[in-house]
């Protein structure tokens, strides 16, 4: 989904997050979307999707964010989650090392379902929870390295990079 009108002057594009429940894409997408944060947010049921205008080298361009529920119960059809997406932040919780083993499997079926030019981004999420991290910086470089993905810790708490990782996706799209 990229849309340019007549004078090439307006663009969209599809980015999906993904990664297991509670990792915080939810939070992710309404601090960039809103600059809001819920302490209290509930799990994710079907899909649900914000479009943000972002400014690009002089350009406007229409981000639009889609967000999925990590839990497989409370997910909509997978194949048109992903179908048009030029971008992916795949997330994962640094205070809980189950959610970066899953790292692989999301990527898996991001892979079956999009094609392999669109930009990812592995996202370490909770950077403000360092004293009960359990992921490393290390840990994450490495395996974003591995993959040939972009690689960033994040805080939808405190915002720490959160506009940042989805700009560099947006960037690289355009
Ligand atoms: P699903 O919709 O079930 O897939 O979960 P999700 O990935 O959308 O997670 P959500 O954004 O709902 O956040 C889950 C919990 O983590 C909530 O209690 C949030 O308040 C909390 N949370 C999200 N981001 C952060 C963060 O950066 N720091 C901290 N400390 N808590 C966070
Ligand atoms: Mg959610």
């Amino acid at each position: 989904m990229g849309k340019e009108d007549d004078r090439g002057e307006e663009y969209l594009f599809k980015i999906v997050l993904i990664g297991d429940s509670a990792v915080g894409k939810s939070n992710l997408l309404s601090r960039f979307s809103r600059d809001e944060f819920d302490t209290n947010s509930k799990a994710t049921i079907g899909v649900e999707f914000q479009t943000q205008l972002v400014e690009i080298e002089g350009k406007e361009v229409k981000a639009q964010i889609w967000d999925t529920a990590g839990q497989e119960r409370f997910r909509a059809v997978t194949s048109a989650y992903y179908r048009g997406a030029f971008g992916a932040l795949i997330v994962y919780d640094i205070t809980r090392g189950d959610t970066f083993e899953s790292v692989k499997r999301w990527l898996q079926e991001l892979n079956t379902h999009c094609d392999t030019a669109v930009a990812q981004m592995l996202v370490g999420n909770k950077c403000d929870l360092e004293d009960i991290r359990a992921v490393s910086v290390e840990e994450g470089k490495a395996l974003a390295e591995e993959e040939g993905l972009f690689f960033m810790e994040t805080s939808a708490l405190d915002a720490t990079n959160v506009d940042k990782a989805f700009e560099i996706v947006i960037r690289e799209i355009f």
